[in-house]
């Protein structure tokens, strides 16, 4: 990837970024068609989103804008990587939600399916909560890792078994400002 196509970085790679997976185009498109189908399955309810931090912030910051119509966000951290980029397989609750959920209509936002342990855990958290009902949307989900009968609500799109960095993904803290997708190399 030349530095032109990455022109609208807010900074230069340093070298450690590679194959470009989205493009920030491609993300702002995406964004737009999930939030509006979002919108139309919601049916007059009020979504209320639960953006699971830090890695889904800018993503859902973005989807929340493109719902025409009333939705609220709330937002919960867990740890299951530390700053290592493979799964310790331990997702532990580090922030809990604000408000109850009893009656809500939620949508858990992710940044990246991988394994699918940090939403399946997620999912049945919330669910002892009694939502009125539960779905789940991802901005990306890594092919092939997930149990074959593991379905996602909302998918933004598909990437190969590649870290990846990017748009509120990191690694170890750094790079969540890209405004792309792109492969870590480092
Ligand atoms: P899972 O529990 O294996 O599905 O992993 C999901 C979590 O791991 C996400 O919430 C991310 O925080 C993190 N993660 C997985 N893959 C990546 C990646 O390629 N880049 C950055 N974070 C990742
Ligand atoms: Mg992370």
């Amino acid at each position: 990837m030349t530095n032109s196509t990455r022109s609208n970085s807010v900074f230069p790679a340093e070298g450690d970024i590679g194959e470009m997976y989205v493009t920030e185009e491609q993300i702002q498109n995406r964004v737009r068609e999930l939030g509006a189908q979002i919108a139309a399955d919601c049916d007059g309810q009020v979504p209320l989103l639960v953006a699971i931090l830090k890695g889904s912030v800018i993503f859902a910051a973005d989807l929340m804008r493109a719902i025409a119509g009333p939705v609220e966000i709330d937002f919960m951290a867990v740890s299951s990587y530390g700053d290592a980029t493979e799964s310790s397989g331990v997702v532990k609750i580090v922030k809990d939600l604000d408000s109850s959920i009893l009656g809500r209509d939620v949508i858990l936002i992710e940044d990246i399916i991988d394994s699918g342990l940090t939403m399946a855990y997620l999912v049945d958290h919330l669910a002892g909560q009694q939502p009125a009902s539960l779905k789940t949307c991802s901005l990306l989900v890594r092919e092939g890792q997930q149990a074959p009968d593991y379905k996602v609500d909302y998918v933004g799109f598909e990437i190969p078994p590649a870290f990846v960095v990017g748009y509120g993904l990191d690694v170890a803290q750094r790079y969540r400002n890209l405004p792309y997708i792109a492969a870590y190399t480092g």
